[in-house]
């Protein structure tokens, strides 16, 4: 498991095993815009403001990933124990 935290509400969510990003922040009231939810069309992908994400999309390039500002909250994951999002 690991958290996400919404900037702009400075709330933290812990998102467990089996669960992805945008499912735990849906049931919070955050919606995120999914088309795909597979990692592949990139409608989903938000701001990461710190931590470092754990991508399994196929949506950046390898440079883009490299990066860690952005990432795909339907399908993607954290190596931090945090991710902070700019939502
Ligand atoms: Fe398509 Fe996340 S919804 S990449």
């Amino acid at each position: 498991a690991f958290d996400v935290r919404i900037a702009s509400s400075g709330r933290t969510y812990t998102i467990p095993a089996g669960r992805t990003v945008v499912q735990v922040l849906a049931d919070h009231g955050v919606d995120v815009p999914v088309s795909c939810e597979q990692g592949v069309c990139g409608t989903c992908l938000t701001r990461v403001l710190d931590g470092v994400p754990e991508h399994h999309d196929l949506y950046q390039t390898e440079e883009e990933q490299a990066a860690n500002d952005q990432f795909t909250p339907c399908c993607s994951r954290a190596k931090s124990a945090l991710l902070v999002l700019d939502l």
